[in-house]
Order: C-alpha cells, then sequence, then structure tokens
C-alpha cells in the first residue's frame, strides 16, 4: 500500500522479528507431562483462562508460516520451565525438551534465528510452594533448568534471554499482588527481586560453562518524568527511575545495586550474599529492552509507593490506555548510554493493544513512529541489532486475559483461526526491503 508511513531503513543485517511467550499462546497445559505454573489458576478480571490461549502448543507449524509470511529473520518465543521439569527440579522431561527441538529445527530451515526466553514468568508451581523467588533456592534451580534447555538447543539458538522483565514480575507478582504468585508485600518484596537477578546470574554462568555466547536478559524499561519541578514530584520520579530502571539495570549492568536501595527496600541488604553482585553483574553480550511508554509521576502520600502516575496530555493511548510516546524511546536508548557502557541492544518487544479490526492503521502508525524513533538511537551511537515486535498473535495477556489485542496476526479465540492484520503487510515491507 502506497500511503503507508515512510520508516528509515535499517543497517544491513538488522535482526526483524516478532515476539510472544510460551503461556500467552500454547494451551495444551496438560500436555506431554507438563507440570502446573503460578499462573494456571491465578484468576483474571475477565474470567479467561489460558487453556487453550492462541493453541500454539498444537499449531505451532501454522505460527511458524506465519513468521515467514512476515519476512521475520528471528523470533523471540520463551520455553516454559513446567514442560521441561514438571516440578521445576531433576532430570528434564525428554517429551518437553523434544517439542521446543522440533520448534527451533524449523524456524531454523525457513532461516530465521531463535531467539529464547528461558523464563517469562510461569513459575513451576512446586517452586512456588517451596517459597518461590522469595526463596533464594529458586535461582539455584532456574540455573539447572537453563542448562536443560541449552544442552539440547544450545547449537541452534542465537540469542539467550534469561529473564523477561524482572521488574514487572516482581512488582506485579511479589510487590503490588496483581499478577501470579498474588503476592502484595510492597517493600518487603526484595528478596524476589534479588533472587531473581540472582537467577539471571547463575543462569549465565551455567550456560557460559556450556559454550553459550548470545545472552542477554530483558528488561522493561521506561523514561521517568516528574508533573512539575516540585522538588516532591522530581523525589518522586527518581523513586520510579530507581525501582523499575535502576535497580533491574545497574546491579547487571555495574554490578552494584542504586544508591537509594534501601530507601525502596528497608533491610535489602540482609538479602544480598558477598559475591552475588559478582555473579549477577557477569558481562553480557546483548541488553534486551521492552518499550512501551514513558511515565510521568507525581507525589503522592495516599500511595504506598510514594507516587502516581499522571496523564500525558495531548497524545494518542492505546486500549490499553497507555500513552504512544515513540520519542519516548530514544530518550530511553539515549538515557541508557549515558548511564552505562551498554552491550548491543535489541528491542525485544515494543507493540500496542488497539481495538479488534484487520485494517489496524492505528498500529501501523505506531509501530512506524516507534522504528523512526529507534532509528534516531542509532543514528546518535547506539548499538541496536534487532527490533522484535509483541506480539505475533493476539494472546492472552495475563489479568487481562484476552481484552486487549497486540497481534500483527488476529486471533479468533473460539476457532484459532488467524488472519494478518493491515500491520502484518507493513511490518512485512519493512523486514523484507
Ligand atoms: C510483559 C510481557 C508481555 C506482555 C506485553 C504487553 O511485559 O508484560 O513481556 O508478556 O504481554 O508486554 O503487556
Amino acid at each position: 500500500m502506497s500511503d503507508w508511513p515512510q520508516v528509515p531503513r535499517f543497517p544491513d543485517g538488522f535482526r526483524w522479528g516478532a515476539a510472544t511467550a510460551a503461556y500467552q499462546i500454547e494451551g495444551s497445559l496438560a500436555a506431554d507431562g507438563r507440570g502446573a505454573s503460578i499462573w494456571d489458576d491465578f484468576p483474571t478480571t475477565t474470567g479467561d483462562t489460558a487453556a487453550t490461549a492462541t493453541d500454539s502448543y498444537r499449531r505451532w507449524r501454522e505460527d511458524i508460516d506465519l513468521l515467514d509470511g512476515l519476512g521475520a529473520n528471528a523470533y523471540r518465543f520463551s520455553v516454559a520451565w513446567p514442560r521441561i521439569q514438571a516440578d521445576g527440579t531433576g532430570a528434564p522431561n525428554p517429551l518437553g525438551l523434544d517439542h521446543y527441538e522440533r520448534f527451533v529445527d524449523e524456524l531454523c530451515a525457513r532461516g530465521i534465528d531463535p531467539a529464547v526466553t528461558l523464563y517469562h514468568w510461569d513459575l513451576p508451581q512446586a517452586l512456588e510452594d517451596a517459597g518461590g523467588w522469595l526463596h533464594r533456592d529458586t535461582a539455584e534451580r532456574f540455573a539447572e533448568y537453563a542448562g536443560h534447555v541449552h544442552a539440547r538447543l544450545g547449537d541452534r539458538v542465537k540469542l539467550w534471554i534469561t529473564h523477561n522483565e524482572p521488574f514487572v514480575h516482581a512488582a506485579y507478582g511479589y510487590t503490588l499482588g496483581i499478577h501470579a504468585p498474588g503476592k502484595a508485600l510492597l517493600s518487603g518484596s526484595f528478596p524476589a527481586v534479588h533472587h531473581l537477578l540472582l537467577g539471571h546470574g547463575l543462569a549465565t554462568a551455567a550456560l557460559r560453562a556450556q559454550g553459550a555466547t548470545g545472552i542477554g536478559i530483558t528488561h522493561n524499561l521506561a523514561p521517568v518524568s516528574p508533573a512539575s519541578d516540585s522538588p516532591a514530584d522530581q523525589m518522586a520520579a527518581a523513586r520510579l527511575d530507581g525501582w523499575q530502571n535502576r535497580v533491574f539495570c545497574d546491579p547487571v549492568l555495574l554490578g552494584h545495586y542504586p544508591d537509594g536501595l534501601e530507601d525502596l527496600f528497608p533491610g535489602a541488604a540482609e538479602v544480598i550474599r558477598d559475591g552475588d553482585l559478582a555473579v549477577i553483574g557477569a558481562p553480557l553480550d546483548f541488553l534486551g529492552v521492552n518499550y512501551y511508554n514513558p511515565h510521568l509521576v507525581r507525589a503522592s502520600d495516599a500511595s504506598p509507593l510514594g507516587f502516581e502516575f499522571a496523564e500525558h496530555e495531548g497524545v494518542a493511548h492505546t486500549s490499553f490506555g497507555w500513552p504512544i510516546v515513540p520519542a519516548g524511546l530514544t530518550d530511553l536508548l539515549l538515557q541508557l548510554r549515558d548511564r552505562y557502557d551498554l552491550p548491543p541492544v535489541y528491542i525485544t518487544e515494543n507493540g500496542a493493544s488497539f481495538p479488534d479490526t484487520l485494517d489496524d492503521r492505528d498500529r501501523v502508525d505506531y509501530l512506524a513512529g516507534h522504528l523512526t524513533a529507534l532509528r534516531a538511537a542509532i543514528d546518535a551511537g547506539v548499538d541496536v541489532r534487532g527490533y522484535f515486535c509483541w506480539s505475533l498473535l493476539d494472546n492472552f495477556e495475563w489479568a487481562e486475559g484476552y481484552a486487549q489485542r497486540f497481534g500483527l496476526v488476529r486471533v479468533d479465540f473460539t476457532t484459532g483461526e488467524r488472519t494478518p492484520r493491515d500491520s502484518y503487510a507493513f511490518f512485512r515491507s519493512l523486514a523484507t526491503r
């Protein structure tokens, strides 16, 4: 279509892909010896469950056809830990590994590089029963699981992402209790933060010991601005920036937690053992960045967090109510470059939920805006190697069930039928030019 928005060209070798996560698409929750995960019984606001989702555990060949048709040269998906170890420990389940091996082989046969997320929030329930991420042992178990996956797939997987968004998992799952496992510990949630990061470090070491290259972690990051220049609002902005961005990036990229950790999480120091930060801060091959929108915050005594979100005025919003601010992606990447000695970056998620139409010009414009903003960051010197759109398919959006549609491809959740949207053709035009 000729009236598509212009997007600048990207460097040769750039990876163009889409992203999904096992629990959001697979269904078949009892197939081939899969164990229960913390999400299986977690209530959604819509009453939806992921029992079928997009049925991708069975319809995976169709998904690969769709990736091929999209012109993707990479695909980010996650391996479900409970399919590899039903209880999170012990010998790996060969049926689970077989499934992902078939999948990876077919991706490779089509020239699509597999980018594997090892943990996208579906913790085996048995490990949660033993304390979950609040319990240090879970980090050790995670490294063992990572080793099992790598031992089977390591010769074909190009990119390994240890964790997806440990901030969101810890904040929603352990601080606020709005995601599984539903714990609202507020400032008492630091053990989950630290053990997630420790799990990243231990898994990285386990993979390196097996010869892996291409190891990274995916963080959900956002530039944070104060709603006014009052000192209270500035402090509120620094607080969220500290919690979401610095607490998760500094240990990984600098080898230490940021100043102010004890203000966010009193007693944090007691959780951290000697040597942990050297493990967590081991060099990375890349940083995965998920960007959706920037944050504007003001101080609030009413909130236990000490701040609340303010509205971005004069910008459009997605169906989720998220402000659409492409320039925030440039700002974020330049901020990261200024703060850290950055490894190569992949945008491991970016995308938006919009009303359920096939002519999704809103999504086309969202993608064009953000890719243009990404190109500006590359021009300013940030080494960005690829972009994964969230998401290939409409899917199970966690606590929101099926209410929010993020797909380049529409899914009919009654029949499982997939229908590419206009944004799919638009993405293809960029990925294949
Ligand atoms: C997350 C995940 C995805 C979401 C996506 C849209 O950050 O929550 O990585 O699983 O579906 O971000 O909310």
